[in-house]
C-alpha cells in the first residue's frame, strides 16, 4: 500500500473547521453547550459586568462632596457586581465539567475512527515500515489531540465572544481604535497558524525516531524481554540508546522551537507597539477635552479586555489548526482505507471447497530484495490432507499463509473451485479457514475466551469449548489451573497467570478447532510440544480432522509421512512432491532428509 503525506499546506481555517466539525459529531449536544449555550452566558454576563462598571463609576462620580451619600449610591453597584461575578464563577465551573465530557467523547470517537481504519490494513501492510508510522500518528492523534481540540474550541469561543462584545463597545466609544487593534493582531495571528504547521511538519517527521525510541522503551519495561534483557545484562546498554533516540529528538526540536520564539516575539512587539500608539491616542483624546473620565475608563477597560481577547486568540488558533492538522492526516489514512475496502465489497462469496488451486504463484514481502515464494504450483481437492516440508525459511509460512488469505499472491494465481480468490470476497474466504500459526497468540483473557475467540458467534458454547481443549489435549493442563478454564492468563493483569511454550501452543490449537472450518492450516502446531504428545497429536490428526481439508507444516518428517500429499520447498519453489513412498524411492532431498532425523534418533545410545 502506498501511503502518501497529507499536505501540511492546508489552510488554517480548513484544519480548523474540521477539528469543529469532528467534535460536533463525536457530541452534538456537548459540542452546541460548549460552543454556544456556555460562552453566549458568558459574554452577557461580562457586558453586564461592564455596564455595571460603567454605572458604579457614574455613580461614584456624580457628587464627590458628600461621602456617604456617595456609598449608598453605589452599595447596589457593588451588589450587582458580586453577583454577577458568582456567576462567572459558576459558569466557568460548568464549562469546565462540560468540557471534560465532550474530551472523553472526541477522544473516543477520534479512537474508533483510528481502529476502523486498522481493521482494514492488510496482513502485508504491516510489513511496511510507513504503515506503521502512519498507525503511530493515528494512535497519538487519537490519544492527545482530542484534548488540544476541546481545550482550543473553548479558548476560541471564549475570546471570540469577547471580541464580539468590547468590539462593539469601541464601536460606539472610540471606532479608530478598531482598525489599529486589527493591524496589530493580525501577524500575531498569521504567525499562530504558521506555527502549527511547522508544529505537524515536526511530529510527521520525528515519528520514525519516536516508533524506535518506543520500541526501546519497551525493551525495557516489558515482561516478554525481560528475561533475556536480564540475563544479558542490556539494561544500561539500552538506556543508553534509548537517550540517544531521545537527544536526536531533542537537537530537532530546539532547531524548531528556537525559530518559533523568534517568529512569535516579532509578533507580539509589533503588537506592543500598535497598543502604545493606540493608548497615546486615547490620552490625546482626553488631554484635548474629546472623551470624559467615565468614558475614557470604560474605554480603557473595554480596549485592555479586547486586546487580551484578541491575544488570547492565538494560542487556540494555533492549536486547533494544529490538531486539525493531524485529524485531517488521521481522517486521509481511514479515507484512502475505505476507499480501497469498498472496491472490495460485492464481490462473489466463496462456495464449499472442491478443489484449491495454484498456479505459478510468486510472493515478494514488501521491501524484500528476493522473492519469498515463486513458480509454485499445485492442486489440493477437498478432505486431503497435505504437508509442506522444507528448510528454514524455504517459504513454507509464507504459502500457508497466502492460502489463508492473508497474503496476496503476488504474482500467479489461487482458485477457490476454480474461481480465482481475487474475484472472492477475501473476508468471507477467512471465514472458511481455521489455523494455528507458527506465531500463535496468547491472549491475556481466560483460558476459556483464549479458545471461544475461534469463534465468537458461539462463545457461549462451553460444551463445544471445553470438547475442543479436549481435542486439543489441553484438559488436564487446564484442570490443573488455579481456576480451571476460568483461570486468567498474563501476570501484567490482576493475578494471571503464565503458560508454558507447550501450553499455549496446546490453547493455539484448542482455538483453531473450536472453530472447526473447511480448511485447517497448521504451521507447525506442535513445535513447542514434547516429542510423546507432538507425536500422539500429529498420529491422530486425520481423527481430529473428520474428514476436513488440511494443510500441515512439520519438520518432523516422521509426522507427516501418512499425508496423501508432501510437497518439499526449497528456496520459495516446490522441488519435490508426492507420496512419503514415492519422495522416499526417488531419493532426493525428502529422502535425504528422512534419513537423516531417522539416523539421528537411531544412533543416539540407548
Ligand atoms: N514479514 C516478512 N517480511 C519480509 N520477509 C519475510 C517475512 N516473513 C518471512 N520473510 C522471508 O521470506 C522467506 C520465507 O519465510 P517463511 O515463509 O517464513 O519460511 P519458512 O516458514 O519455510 O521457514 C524467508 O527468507 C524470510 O526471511
Ligand atoms: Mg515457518
Amino acid at each position: 500500500m502506498a501511503l502518501k503525506v497529507p499536505g501540511a499546506r492546508r489552510s488554517a481555517p480548513a484544519n480548523i473547521i474540521d477539528a469543529l466539525r469532528l467534535s460536533r459529531e463525536a457530541s452534538p449536544g456537548l459540542f452546541w453547550l460548549v460552543v454556544v449555550a456556555l460562552p453566549a452566558a458568558e459574554g452577557l454576563i461580562s457586558l453586564a459586568l461592564l455596564a455595571v462598571f460603567r454605572g458604579g463609576a457614574d455613580a461614584f462620580l456624580r457628587n464627590q462632596s458628600a461621602p456617604g451619600e456617595t456609598v449608598d449610591r453605589i452599595i447596589p453597584w457593588l451588589a450587582v457586581a458580586i453577583a454577577l461575578t458568582l456567576l462567572v464563577v459558576l459558569m466557568g465551573n460548568s464549562r469546565h465539567t462540560v468540557q471534560e465530557l465532550l474530551l472523553d467523547r472526541v477522544r473516543q470517537f477520534s479512537a474508533r475512527r483510528m481502529h476502523r481504519a486498522v481493521a482494514m490494513l492488510e496482513l502485508a501492510d504491516f510489513d511496511d515500515s510507513q504503515v506503521h508510522d502512519r498507525i503511530s500518528r493515528a494512535e497519538a492523534t487519537a490519544d492527545f489531540k482530542p484534548r488540544q481540540v476541546v481545550r482550543g474550541i473553548t479558548a476560541l469561543i471564549a475570546s471570540g465572544f469577547q471580541i464580539v462584545v468590547f468590539t462593539a463597545m469601541l464601536v460606539f466609544l472610540q471606532p479608530l481604535l478598531l482598525p489599529m487593534l486589527a493591524l496589530a493582531a493580525a501577524p500575531v495571528l498569521l504567525i499562530s497558524s504558521k506555527l502549527a504547521g511547522e508544529q505537524f511538519g515536526f511530529f510527521h517527521s520525528v515519528t520514525p525516531l519516536e516508533r524506535r525510541r518506543r520500541y526501546v522503551g519497551w525493551l525495557m519495561t516489558s515482561r516478554q524481554p525481560a528475561a533475556e534483557v536480564r540475563a544479558f545484562g542490556l539494561m544500561p546498554h539500552f538506556a543508553k540508546r534509548y537517550d540517544a533516540l531521545t537527544d536526536e529528538r531533542y537537537t530537532e526540536l530546539r532547531r524548531m522551537v528556537h525559530g518559533q520564539w523568534r517568529k512569535l516575539l516579532a509578533g507580539q512587539v509589533s503588537f506592543g507597539l500598535v497598543l502604545t500608539a493606540a493608548v497615546a491616542l486615547l490620552g490625546w483624546f482626553f488631554a484635548s477635552g474629546r472623551m470624559d473620565v467615565p468614558t475614557l475608563l470604560t474605554t480603557v477597560v473595554a480596549l485592555s479586555r479586547l486586546v487580551t481577547a484578541v491575544g488570547g486568540l492565538g494560542g487556540p488558533i494555533a492549536e486547533l489548526s494544529e490538531a486539525g492538522l493531524f485529524l485531517g492526516d488521521q481522517a486521509a489514512f481511514y479515507e484512502q482505507l475505505k476507499r480501497a475496502d469498498e472496491l472490495e465489497r460485492g464481490q462473489a462469496l466463496p462456495e464449499r471447497l472442491r478443489e484449491l488451486h495454484v498456479r505459478d504463484l510468486s510472493f515478494r514481502y514488501p521491501g524484500a530484495e528476493r522473492e519469498a515464494l515463486s513458480g509454485v504450483n499445485m492442486t489440493i481437492g477437498a478432505g486431503q490432507l497435505v504437508a509442506f516440508v522444507g528448510p528454514n525459511g524455504s517459504g513454507k509460512t509464507t504459502l500457508a499463509k497466502i492460502l489463508a488469505f492473508l497474503y496476496r499472491p503476488g504474482a500467479g494465481t489461487v482458485t477457490w473451485n476454480g474461481q480465482d480468490i481475487a474475484d472472492l470476497d477475501r473476508r468471507a474466504l477467512r471465514d472458511h479457514v481455521t489455523a494455528v500459526f507458527q506465531d500463535h497468540m496468547t491472549y491475556h483473557f481466560t483460558v476459556e475466551e483464549n479458545v471461544s475467540l475461534g469463534d465468537v458467534a458461539r462463545a457461549d458454547d462451553h460444551a463445544a469449548v471445553a470438547e475442543a481443549i479436549d481435542a486439543a489435549g489441553a484438559a488436564d493442563m487446564v484442570a490443573r489451573l488455579p481456576a480451571g478454564a476460568a483461570t486468567e492468563l498474563g501476570p501484567e493483569f490482576g493475578d494471571g497467570t503464565s503458560l508454558s511454550g507447550g501450553e499455549s501452543q496446546r490453547l493455539a490449537l484448542a482455538r483453531a478447532i473450536f472453530r472447526g472450518r473447511e480448511l485447517v492450516i497448521l504451521d507447525e502446531p506442535t513445535s513447542a510440544l514434547d516429542p510423546v504428545a507432538d507425536h500422539a497429536l500429529l498420529r491422530d490428526l486425520r481423527e481430529l480432522l473428520h474428514g476436513r481439508t488440511a494443510i500441515v507444516i512439520s519438520h518432523r518428517f516422521s509426522n507427516v509421512r501418512h499425508a496423501d500429499q508432501i510437497y518439499v520447498l526449497d528456496g520459495g519453489r516446490i522441488v519435490e512432491q508426492g507420496s512419503h513412498e514415492s519422495l522416499m524411492l526417488a531419493r532426493g532431498l525428502y529422502a535425504e532428509m528422512y534419513s537423516l532425523q531417522a539416523n539421528a534418533f537411531a544412533e543416539e545410545p540407548a
